[in-house]
Order: structure tokens, then C-alpha cells, then sequence
């Protein structure tokens, strides 16, 4: 840790899990503090990923506590724009502060590449 956002508050979407996830938990070791907020149930009824859960939200603001920093949870929708107003509103309020946005929640699905002539390898 080297302290690169030392006492900076770092407001990250989709944090659950994966790169949200990550960049809160790095964020945190170069001391910031953390509003973290995920949907933490499925995006759409076709989603082929299995959707984030409360506990992975959980286990996110652990990680960051265990690292001696705050962090402030909330399970929004960034399609909401007024529930996700409220809640950085909130997280500011808390932690006194915003400096780094991470918008990175967001989705795959997983689709067939393949949409020319059969593959040569035979391969589908
Ligand atoms: N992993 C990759 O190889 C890769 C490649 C290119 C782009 N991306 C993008 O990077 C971002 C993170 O990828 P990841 O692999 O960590 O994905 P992930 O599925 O593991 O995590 C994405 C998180 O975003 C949350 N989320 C999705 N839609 C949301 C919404 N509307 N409101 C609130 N939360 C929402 C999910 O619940 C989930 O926890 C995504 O936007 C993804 O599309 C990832």
C-alpha cells in the first residue's frame, strides 16, 4: 500500500463482485473509503450470467473494512437514476466526501461468434 487515494472517497457500481470488486478492495488498500452499489439480482430475464447476490455485496464492504477502511453498501439499479442519486447523496453524507467515480457496472451474454459459413475446424 502506498496511499495513492489516502482519505479520498471512491464511489464504485456493479461492486459485488469481479472488477467492481477489485477496484474497491485496491481503492481501499491505497486508503480510500468506498460507496459500493450492485443491482445483486438478475439485470434482465434472458441474463446468461448468474446474477450478483446480497452476500457478494456483503463480502465486498468485508474485505474493505478488513482493510481498516469505510464503506457504505446499497443494492440499486444504475438504470434508477433517483435511487442511485439517493444513495450516493447518502454515501457522501456518511464519508463526507466523493472524488473517484468507477462506473463499471454492467453485463455480457454469452452469444455464438461464429456467424459465417461453417467453421473450417468443424467446430460450432
Ligand atoms: N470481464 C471481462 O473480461 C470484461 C470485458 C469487457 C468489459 N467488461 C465489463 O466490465 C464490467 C465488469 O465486468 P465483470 O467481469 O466484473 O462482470 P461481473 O458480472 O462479474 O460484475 C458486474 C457487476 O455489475 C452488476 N450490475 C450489472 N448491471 C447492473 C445495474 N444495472 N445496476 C447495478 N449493478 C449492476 C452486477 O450485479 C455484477 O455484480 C462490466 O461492465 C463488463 O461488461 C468485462
Amino acid at each position: 500500500m502506498t496511499g495513492r487515494v489516502e482519505g479520498k472517497v471512491a464511489f464504485i457500481t456493479g461492486a459485488a463482485r469481479g472488477q467492481g470488486r477489485s477496484h474497491a478492495v485496491k481503492l481501499a488498500q491505497e486508503g480510500a473509503d468506498i460507496i459500493a452499489i450492485d443491482i445483486c439480482k438478475p439485470i434482465r430475464p434472458d441474463a446468461s450470467i448468474a446474477p450478483a447476490k446480497p452476500d457478494d455485496l456483503a463480502e465486498t464492504a468485508n474485505l474493505v473494512k478488513a482493510l481498516g477502511r469505510r464503506i457504505v453498501t446499497a443494492e440499486v439499479d444504475v438504470r434508477d437514476y433517483d435511487a442511485l442519486k439517493a444513495e450516493v447523496d447518502a454515501g457522501v453524507e456518511q464519508l463526507g466526501r466523493l472524488d473517484i467515480i468507477v462506473a463499471n457496472a454492467g453485463s455480457a451474454t454469452a452469444v455464438q461468434l461464429w456467424i459465417g459459413p461453417p467453421s473450417p475446424t468443424g467446430r460450432k
